[in-house]
């Protein structure tokens, strides 16, 4: 290998220890370029952990691993090893190992954490007269920036746990999610014991009622390193939403001025939350459920694949399995992101939970606002409980809010909030007969328990024209 090309790759290592935050990934990214650089056959890290090895291979199978010997050796004596020839070297002809899988060249170098022996990097041929002085420099090169990343990794680590300290401390950014109705509860229940996974996870319920808040949670919950992204998928055309979320290469298309990374790499090592992921395209699940399979993305015009690690959680607030009957969206995709999943009450069905959520928000937004309200009189409370709520939490926190600012006393009244409960968005005064047609069905429907044939009935109405009300208002 040539100087130049040599200097290169340890570049290129420096570079990526510097951009790659998990240490795992460093690790074996930077033995593959080196295993490749010196035409190694197989390449191993090994770290001295306080409970045994920690060790990282590229090219061993399962259940092999690097000779023990020559482990032994460069831990005990803190110095390197090259060998042109094992079988004519007096104590590595011994190895049994090294024998049987026919290794002839090995280069193994120590591999020092702040001048404390840490570990080796160990390399390996079948091919004797392999490696040469030059490549036991370069791999010390290789083994300075590896333990010079260690270092930074507990650094960073350190600073990471100091940060979610200071952030804990001051109660800022927290995510809370109020409730105390078994419903909710159970959603936070499950939102805590999924969040460590990785696995792609499915929020449903209506429009307001928390999926956003609760994959917050979840991203704040799961010790990710990287970032929290949201998408709405519903918000801007197929063709855009593409190149917003697998990111294009310079001049994929007219437009494309410079290369740019897509949604899902910038929620690398995080989660991307894909929201009304009813509304994508096709094409796009299909390129989606790619992704989810396999982990790697193309960015657009581009040939790199790229492996990434990004956690996606979908929230939607219609019935995609009747979507896939539909033949809308695509089953195997469906499958592939709701193996967890969690569903959010609407708010009309859990009612108990209004009082502390009124006075959570009252607390909230006369801090924000600067006003002296403290809390909400009965006969307001009462209204506030009988309401039906079609825009979940969400609406109630729009009522609270104007309530709050437009509030003359201390205490929120049954006149505060009630010109903005009748209308809703707070525009029209009068609700519509559509308002008043979604209501009663809604209390049908729940009557008969969602029975679509017997509400009809009730009704007076077909079951297909109800059907087709219920997807017009998206129940
Ligand atoms: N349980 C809850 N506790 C506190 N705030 C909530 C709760 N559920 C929803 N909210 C608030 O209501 C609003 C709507 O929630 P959001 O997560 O955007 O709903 P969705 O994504 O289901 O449409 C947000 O401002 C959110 O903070
Ligand atoms: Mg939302």
């Amino acid at each position: 290998m040539s100087q130049n090309s040599k200097i290169q790759v340890l570049a290129e290592i420096s570079r990526r220890v510097n951009s790659i935050r998990s240490f795992r990934e460093v690790l074996m990214e930077s033995l593959r370029l080196s295993v490749e650089a010196l035409k190694a056959e197989r390449g191993a890290v090994i770290l001295r952990g306080e409970e045994g090895e920690a060790e990282y291979k590229v090219g061993f199978g399962e259940e092999e691993a690097p000779s023990l010997n020559v482990i032994n050796r460069v831990l005990s004596t803190a110095s390197p090893i090259l060998t042109h020839d094992v079988r004519a070297d007096g104590e590595l002809s011994e190895s049994k190992s090294l024998l049987v899988r026919g290794i002839r060249s090995i280069l193994a170098v120590p591999l020092f954490v702040r001048e404390n022996l840490a570990g080796l990097i160990y390399l390996e041929s079948g091919t004797k007269n392999l490696f040469v002085a030059e490549d036991l420099e370069f791999l010390r090169a290789f083994a300075n920036i590896i333990g010079v990343a260690l270092e930074n990794a507990e650094y960073f680590e350190d600073l990471e746990r100091e940060n979610r300290r200071l952030r804990d401390q001051l109660g800022e950014g927290d995510i809370k999610i109020i409730g105390r109705s078994p419903l909710i509860k159970r959603a936070v229940e499950l939102a805590d014991l999924y969040a460590s996974s990785r696995a792609p996870l499915l929020l449903t319920g209506p429009s307001g009622s928390g999926k956003e808040l609760l994959a917050r949670y979840i991203h704040r919950r799961g010790n990710y390193v990287g970032r929290f992204v949201p998408q709405n998928c519903g918000a801007i055309p197929p063709e855009l939403l593409e190149s917003e979320l697998f990111g294009y290469k310079k001049g994929a298309f007219t437009g494309a001025t410079a290369d740019k990374k897509g949604l899902i790499e910038e929620a690398k090592d995080g989660v991307l939350f894909l929201d009304e992921i009813g509304e994508l395209p096709l094409p796009l699940q299909v390129k989606l459920l790619r992704f989810l399979q396999d982990g790697e993305i193309r960015r657009i015009g581009d040939n790199r694949v790229r492996k990434i690690r990004t956690r996606v959680i979908a929230a939607t607030n219609r019935d995609l399995e009747k979507m896939v009957k539909e033949g809308k969206f695509r089953e195997d995709l469906y499958y592939r992101i709701s193996v967890l999943r969690i569903d959010l009450p609407s708010l009309a069905d859990r009612k108990e939970d209004i009082p502390i959520l009124t006075n959570y928000l009252i607390k909230k937004f006369s801090r924000s606002e600067n006003k002296k309200v403290r809390g909400i009189e009965r006969e307001a409370l009462d209204r506030l409980i009988e309401y039906d709520w079609p825009g979940n939490v969400r609406q109630l926190e729009n009522v609270i809010l104007r309530a709050v600012i437009s509030a003359s006393g201390e205490y929120i009244k049954a006149e505060d909030i009630r010109f903005f409960m009748e209308t809703g968005s707070g525009g029209r005064r009068l609700k519509t007969l559509e308002d008043l047609e979604k209501e009663y069905v809604r209390k049908v429907l729940k009557l008969v328990g969602g029975n679509k044939t017997k509400a009809a009935e009730i009704l007076g109405i077909t079951t297909r024209g109800l059907q087709y009300k219920l997807k017009r208002w998206g129940f």
